[in-house]
């Protein structure tokens, strides 16, 4: 048996935030991040429709991106006093990450976050409030799965949490927010879009309800992203819809390899003063991925339908593959993303030195690679890595070297 699982609600295009006028609750709490809510008057809005349903706000404000167990912990501690029976959460994929977590807590005061991390493991949420999710970003989808990744900076590693319980109970697409985004954050957001929408459609558990929606999203992706990132607004609306397509997909397909490394690397070089951005990790990732998962003769011919859905042309699985991941770097190369971690600047974008210096990758490689093995995401990708493959891969990703094993 296999369950598919999304918001009751989805609220789509311009003007949607509207429909938080017609919310019934007593007390909403508004969850959100460091302030591009604020200053593009979205906030100011959803306190004004959730008003205007006749509840009572608190807000929660200064969810930093890639949110910690801290952050979470401190959240729930706010909802208790408030006893919210409306979470609703504004903003890119970390506050709305955040806010899932805190309701977890709150619902359950005594919960640990090893117990959240139990993959479908979470007790009933639901029994004191529910949860709309407001995307400001085009990339994450969070707003529509069953997913919240929370990082524990003590040990540098992000974490995701994996519940259909979590999957938030409305969801608001609303193009109109995503227009203030800069354009670095396009492009990191649209690639994880694509990465998603990739990685749902070779999965193991992909099935007739999610390759419909990856293979749209994939279109739809290729066609508008890059016209996104150069300021095309249409095409900035449509991929707001296109990355919700794709969550929508790998919320119930699950995802694969690449999100398990970028999960184990993010946060790994955290102590010199950076992140890998999660969407530039995948996109620089996902060429490599699909490179060793096209050893596996099925992921093989899914590629090829995706690069034939792609318009990419070759006349046999082999060339589709190689033609499909030609085409990513080439999109790589349109969105100002680097190939490979050691061009990876600080500020996410391409250097000449990178910020991570090749004798602390080395280093670390052994555990980081133990670690992406372990994550959650690798179960359903369509190839097993063993740790040297791992390795392996992980090399190829830092020196942007072929992948031929
Ligand atoms: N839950 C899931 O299913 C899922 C899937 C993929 C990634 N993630 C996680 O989501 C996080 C990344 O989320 P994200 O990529 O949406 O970015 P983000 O939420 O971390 O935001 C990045 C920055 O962009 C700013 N910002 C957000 N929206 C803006 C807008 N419209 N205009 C101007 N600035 C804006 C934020 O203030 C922040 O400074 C990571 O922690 C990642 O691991 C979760
Ligand atoms: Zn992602």
């Amino acid at each position: 048996m296999a369950r598919f699982t999304l918001p009751r609600d989805i609220y789509h295009g311009k003007g949607a935030l509207e429909a938080l006028k017609s919310f019934e609750g007593k007390r909403a709490i508004i969850c959100t991040g460091g302030g591009s809510m604020k200053r593009g008057g979205f906030l100011q809005k959803v306190e004004d429709y959730l008003k205007e349903a006749g509840m009572e706000i608190e807000l929660f404000e200064g969810i930093e991106p890639d949110p910690s167990v801290e952050t979470v912990m401190k959240g729930a501690e706010v909802m208790q006093k408030f006893q919210p029976d409306w979470i609703v959460a504004i903003g890119g994929g970390s506050p709305i990450d955040a806010a899932k977590a805190m309701w977890i807590k709150y619902e359950y005061p005594d919960t640990t976050f090893e117990d959240m991390c139990k993959v479908f493991g979470l007790p009933k949420l639901r029994t004191k409030a529910k949860f709309c999710a407001i995307s400001s970003t085009s990339g994450t989808a969070t707003e529509v799965t069953a997913f919240s990744i929370i990082t524990d900076y003590q040990k540098g590693i992000k974490y995701p949490i994996a519940d259909f319980e979590i999957t938030p109970d409305v969801a608001i697409v609303d193009p109109e927010l995503a227009h203030t985004m800069p354009k670095k954050l396009v492009a990191h957001t649209g690639m994880d879009a694509m990465t998603h929408a990739i990685e749902a459609y070779v999965s193991t558990a992909n099935c007739a309800y999610t390759d419909p929606l990856a293979i749209h999203a994939i279109e739809m992706i290729m066609n508008t992203l890059v016209k996104s990132y150069n300021e095309d607004m249409e095409a900035r609306d449509a991929m707001h819809d296109a990355q919700c397509l794709a969550g929508m997909a790998f919320s119930n397909a699950l995802l694969g390899i690449v999100h398990s490394m970028a999960h184990k690397t993010g946060a790994a070089f955290a102590d010199l003063g950076a992140h890998i951005i999660h969407g530039a990790a995948n996109a620089m990732y996902l060429p490599k991925v699909i490179a060793f998962n096209a050893k596996d003769p099925v992921a093989k011919q899914r590629y090829g339908v995706i690069a034939d859905y792609m318009h990419l042309g070759g006349s046999n699985d082999d060339e589709k593959v190689k033609l499909l991941i030609d085409y990513l770097r080439k999109m790589n190369d349109d969105l100002n993303i680097p190939h490979s971690i050691n061009h990876y600047g600080p500020d996410g974008l391409p250097a000449e030195q990178g910020f991570v210096p090749e004798d602390v990758f080395l280093e670390r490689l052994h555990d980081i690679a133990a670690n992406a093995i372990l994550d959650a995401c690798t179960g359903s990708n369509p190839r097993q890595p063993s740790q040297e493959e791992m390795e392996k891969l992980l090399k190829c990703c830092y020196y942007d070297t072929e992948v031929d094993f």
